[in-house]
This record gives structure tokens, C-alpha cells and sequence, in this order.
């Protein structure tokens, strides 16, 4: 096997180093980019990645010479492929006037090749392709594994024997599930590793590529006045919220073996969590962050099974439309106890946070679609204007909202004095509404996170023990849940989830926001 090729063209400057301040932009050279997106025929790769692709080469972030290749068992020409990806560039790039031409430029950069899995012939005949469009300069790979997680490792063995780079990089983003729970994602990171090592792999979280998620550390970081405040001496509880208004609509199959706790909590709730509660690092380099981040996680107290609410969506008929139940999925059995909505408290046994509540609720089939950070602070000592309160507490405390989608925002609740005689408070909002203070277009996750794969910045990316550490706070209570075979509280389609979520937030005097 190729392992060794890692980084092979140790005679080329590295990739410049991003600290996260500028855009990114490559520098243009003699090097070659092909980016094979393997599963091309999919779903992700047709709602995200080439339109991710197509937004970076819109904005010129791509190398000079790149080419994308598609790898699947459908037979498409490359003229089909074009139409196929075509279709799916409908992105906010669409307003802009040259849009069409661009399009064109970018679909002529597009080809495709059919081929198994698991065959090193096939991809051979791809890596014949591949020499066709890099000849004459250092030839860097990345392939995209957008297929599902039990063909990964028959891809990465029969690409990385076949289609590796013979003189640059060679890369492999890889999309979650990782593994269902400690054992399989450790049997999964020993697979990989068998044909990659560990700097070759990028494990993707898309949430980590979202633009509030990323400006989390700054606005920590980067402000006097938050840091100070962020502990437990000032903060009792923090809340993390994912909300969506619809259903597993046609990803029961996947979703019934996963459930809400593996598909959102374990990875991007988590994520957040680690990002939101870790120390300073020593500095905004990828290793740097990310041993803050597991030494987090790694200070997770287990989470009880008495602190977790799970719940299952239900039929709803609602303004004479039928909402269906879960499993009215053809895909799903007609007994599974499959969670799609979970809630849990969490601790962090540190100096920082010892004692305070991180309460994660996560949902399918909800009322609304949300995913927000809710950072409760502590009363004010001695408050004297207490009895402009009257006997609401949570009225009195301030609260920070980092709202990570939709209509991005950060707000800060505080309290004011309402104009005029007298004195009457009310709580305020001091607001940072994205789409009012910024005119650019958010940019997607997917394409920070290809772009930054690209350009070998590993910071937004999973590191092995941190999906390790990950696993280890998740498997037994996931485990406790399945061997207990514990029947989810049913919600309506569209409510706002089980009751007992409620019950869990007052057993630690919290109200969710
Ligand atoms: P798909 O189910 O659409 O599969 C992608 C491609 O893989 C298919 O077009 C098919 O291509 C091939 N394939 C599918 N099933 C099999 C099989 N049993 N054996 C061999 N090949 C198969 O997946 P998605 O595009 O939805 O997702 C890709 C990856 O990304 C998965 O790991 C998924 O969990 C993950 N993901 C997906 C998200 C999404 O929104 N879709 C969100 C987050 C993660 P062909 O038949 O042409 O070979
Ligand atoms: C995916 C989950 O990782 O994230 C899906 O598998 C979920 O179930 C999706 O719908 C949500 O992503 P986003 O970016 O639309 O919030």
C-alpha cells in the first residue's frame, strides 16, 4: 500500500499556513489539484459538495490547475455528469452577473469516472485519468468519501493502493458516521490507518465549518469582556439547541440506525460544546486547538441515564395536512424505538466549569428550525433593582445568544430602563444581526471546509483521540438506552418535543431558551 506517499513532496513548500485571519487564497503554482469526489451520484455531492466546489472556484479560492473528477458505479459520461452537477449550481453564486460563464468554465474543469469500490483496477484506470489532466506538475490529491460508511474502507484501500499521488499530497476527507460507538469507530480509525496516516485524513463536521461555530474563539478570545465571565463563577448553565421542522424525510434507512443522540449530540453539539468550554490554546495552529479540545471532553463527567430524555415524533394532522409519524417511513420498522429527539445534561468535572449545567437538546420534526449556543449568567448580587423584577428570576439574569442558524446572530439580554418617569425596567436585546451588520453572503460550511482541506489546515477537523473521547462519553449511555430497550416519549410532529425535556432542564433550575 501508497501509506508512505503522505506528503510525499517534501521538496514543495507546504501549503501557506492560515491563522484564521485572512481569506484563504492558494498560492497559484505548479502544482495540481484534483479533487475526486468519490460518490458522486449521491446526495451530498449533489446538494453540497459541487456546489461548494463551484462557489470556490467562483471566488477564485481554487489552484490554477484543478480538476474534479466524479468516481461512482453509475455509468455517466462526463457530459452527464456536467448536466447532473449543472443542475445542482443553484447556489447564492446565481445572482451574480457572470455567473453563466463562470458555470461553464467550472463544468469544463468536471469529469467523471465509473468504477466499484472496492476494485484497485478501477481506480487505477482514474489514477490514468487523473496523469492525463496533471501532467507535467506536482500532481496533489484529495479524494472526497461521499458513500456510505460501510464501502469506506474497501474505497480508501483500493484509492490509496491505485490512485495515490506518486510526487504531492495525497488526502482523504471522510464524511460521519464514524463508527456507531466506541468499538466500531476505533476498528474504523485502525482501517483507515492501515492506508493512511493520520495527517492524510480529514474527518469532517460540517458544523465545525459554520461561520458563528468558527467565531466562537474570537469572540472569546478576541474580546476583553467575555473571557473573563466564561466560568463557572459567572455562568450557570449553558444550553446547546438544534432544532429542525421536518422529519427524516428519505434518510430513515440511515437515520433508524443511528439515532438523534450518533446523527447530532455525539458530534456536532459536541463539537460546539468543546469549542465553547476549552482553555486557551497556546496558539491558533490545528494541534494546538485541538489538544485544548480533547482535554475537554476528556474532563466529561459520564452522563447518567437519569439525565437523559429521548423522545420519538408522532403523526400530527395540523391545518387538514398529515404529518407523518417516524415510522410511517417505509425505510424504518414499525417498532423502532429510534430517538429523534434527545436531551442531556452534561458536566464538565474541571476548575472552570465545575457544576455547571451544559444541557444539549437535539430534534427532528420540531416547531422550528434553530441551532443556537444559550449562555445563562448568574444573577446579580444584591440586586438592587430586584423588586422591579417582581418574583421572576430568569427575568433579572443576562443572557448571551449565539444563534447559529438561520438569520445568524449574536444578542446579549440585558436589562434597561424603560424611557420615562419612573423607573421600570425591561429586558433588551443588544443585537448583532449578521444580515444587517454584514452584506457579504455567508459563505457554506462545505466550502470552508474543502477549501481548508485543500490548503491542509487541519484545524477544523477531527483528530482520532478527539473522536475517541467523543465515543467514550456517548457509547454507555447509548448502550444503557438500547439494552434497556427504553420506549421514547412520543411528540406530534411540529410540537415542541417530550414534556420530559422539560423535567430534565428543572431538575438543574434551568428553562430552556
Ligand atoms: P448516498 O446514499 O446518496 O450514497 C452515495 C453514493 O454511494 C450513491 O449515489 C451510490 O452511488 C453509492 N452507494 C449507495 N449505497 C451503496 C451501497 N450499499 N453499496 C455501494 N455503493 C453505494 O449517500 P449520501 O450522498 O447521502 O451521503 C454520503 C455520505 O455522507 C454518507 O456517509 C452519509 O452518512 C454522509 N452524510 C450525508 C449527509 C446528507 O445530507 N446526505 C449529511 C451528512 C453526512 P453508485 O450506486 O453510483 O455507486
Ligand atoms: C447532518 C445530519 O449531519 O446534519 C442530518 O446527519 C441533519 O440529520 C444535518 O439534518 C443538519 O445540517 P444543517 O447544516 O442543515 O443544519
Amino acid at each position: 500500500p501508497l501509506k508512505k506517499v503522505k506528503n510525499a513532496n517534501l521538496s514543495v513548500p507546504p501549503p501557506q499556513e492560515s491563522k484564521g485571519i485572512t481569506p484563504f487564497r492558494l498560492n497559484k503554482d505548479k502544482s495540481s489539484v484534483t479533487i475526486t469526489v468519490v460518490g458522486a451520484s449521491g446526495d451530498l455531492a449533489k446538494k453540497k459538495i459541487f456546489p461548494a466546489l463551484f462557489a470556490l472556484y467562483y471566488e477564485d479560492c481554487l489552484p490554477e490547475h484543478f480538476t474534479i473528477f466524479g468516481y461512482a458505479r453509475s455509468k455517466m459520461t462526463d457530459a452527464e455528469l456536467r448536466d447532473m452537477v449543472s443542475k445542482t449550481l443553484t447556489c447564492r453564486i446565481d445572482k451574480r452577473a457572470n455567473c453563466g460563464e463562470k458555470m461553464e468554465q467550472f463544468l469544463k474543469r468536471c469529469f467523471y469516472h465509473s468504477g466499484q469500490y472496492d476494485s484497485e483496477a478501477n481506480f487505477a484506470e482514474l489514477d490514468k485519468k487523473l496523469k492525463e489532466h496533471e501532467a507535467g506538475t506536482i500532481a496533489n490529491r484529495l479524494f472526497y468519501l461521499s458513500i456510505p460508511p460501510n464501502i469506506f474502507i474497501n474505497a480508501v484501500k483500493s484509492a490509496s493502493i491505485s490512485a495515490s499521488s506518486a510526487n504531492g499530497w495525497t488526502r482523504v476527507i471522510v464524511e460521519k458516521p464514524f463508527g456507531r460507538d466506541s468499538e466500531s469507530s476505533a476498528a474504523l480509525t485502525t482501517a483507515l490507518k492501515q492506508y493512511l496516516e493520520e495527517d492524510q485524513i480529514f474527518r469532517i463536521d460540517h458544523y465545525l465549518g459554520k461561520e458563528l461555530v468558527e467565531n466562537l474563539s474570537v469572540l472569546r478570545f478576541s474580546n476583553l469582556i467575555f473571557e473573563p465571565l466564561w466560568s463557572r463563577q459567572f455562568i450557570r448553565n449553558v444550553q446547546l439547541i438544534f432544532s429542525e421542522d421536518f422529519g427524516t424525510e428519505g434518510r430513515g434507512g440511515y437515520f433508524d440506525n443511528y439515532g438523534i443522540v450518533r446523527d447530532i449530540m455525539q458530534n456536532h453539539l459536541l463539537q460546539i460544546l468543546a469549542l465553547f468550554a476549552m482553555e486557551t490554546p497556546v496558539s491558533l495552529d490545528a494541534e494546538d486547538i485541538r489538544n485544548e479540545k480533547v482535554k475537554v471532553l476528556r474532563s466529561m463527567r459520564p452522563i447518567q441515564l437519569d439525565d437523559v430524555v429521548i423522545g420519538q415524533y408522532k403523526s400530527h394532522t395540523r391545518g387538514g395536512v398529515n404529518y407523518p409519524a417516524y415510522t410511517d417511513d417505509k425505510t424504518v420498522p414499525h417498532n423502532s424505538l429510534t430517538p429523534t429527539f434527545a436531551a442531556a445534561a452534561l458536566f464538565i468535572d474541571n476548575a472552570r466549569w465545575d457544576g455547571v449545567p451544559f444541557l444539549m437538546k437535539a430534534g427532528k420534526a420540531l416547531h422550528d428550525r434553530r441551532t443556537e449556543i444559550r449562555v445563562q449568567f448568574r444573577h446579580v448580587p444584591g440586586n438592587l433593582y430586584k423588586r422591579n423584577f417582581g418574583t421572576n428570576l430568569d427575568h433579572e439574569t443576562n443572557e448571551l445568544v449565539i444563534r447559529v442558524q438561520p438569520d445568524e446572530a449574536i444578542y446579549l439580554k440585558i436589562n434597561n430602563k424603560v424611557p420615562g418617569l419612573g423607573m421600570r425596567l425591561d429586558r433588551s436585546n443588544l443585537n448583532l444581526l449578521y444580515s444587517t451588520r454584514y452584506s457579504g453572503e455567508i459563505p457554506d460550511a462545505y466550502e470552508r471546509l474543502l477549501l481548508d482541506a485543500v490548503e491542509g489546515e487541519r484545524r477544523l477537523f477531527i483528530r482520532s483521540d478527539e473522536l475517541d473521547a467523543a465515543w467514550s462519553l456517548f457509547t454507555p449511555v447509548l448502550k444503557d438506552l438500547e439494552d434497556k430497550k427504553t420506549v421514547p416519549e412520543y411528540y406530534p410532529y411540529g410540537s415542541r418535543g417530550p414534556v420530559g425535556a422539560h423535567y430534565l432542564a428543572a431538575k438543574y433550575k434551568v428553562r430552556w431558551g
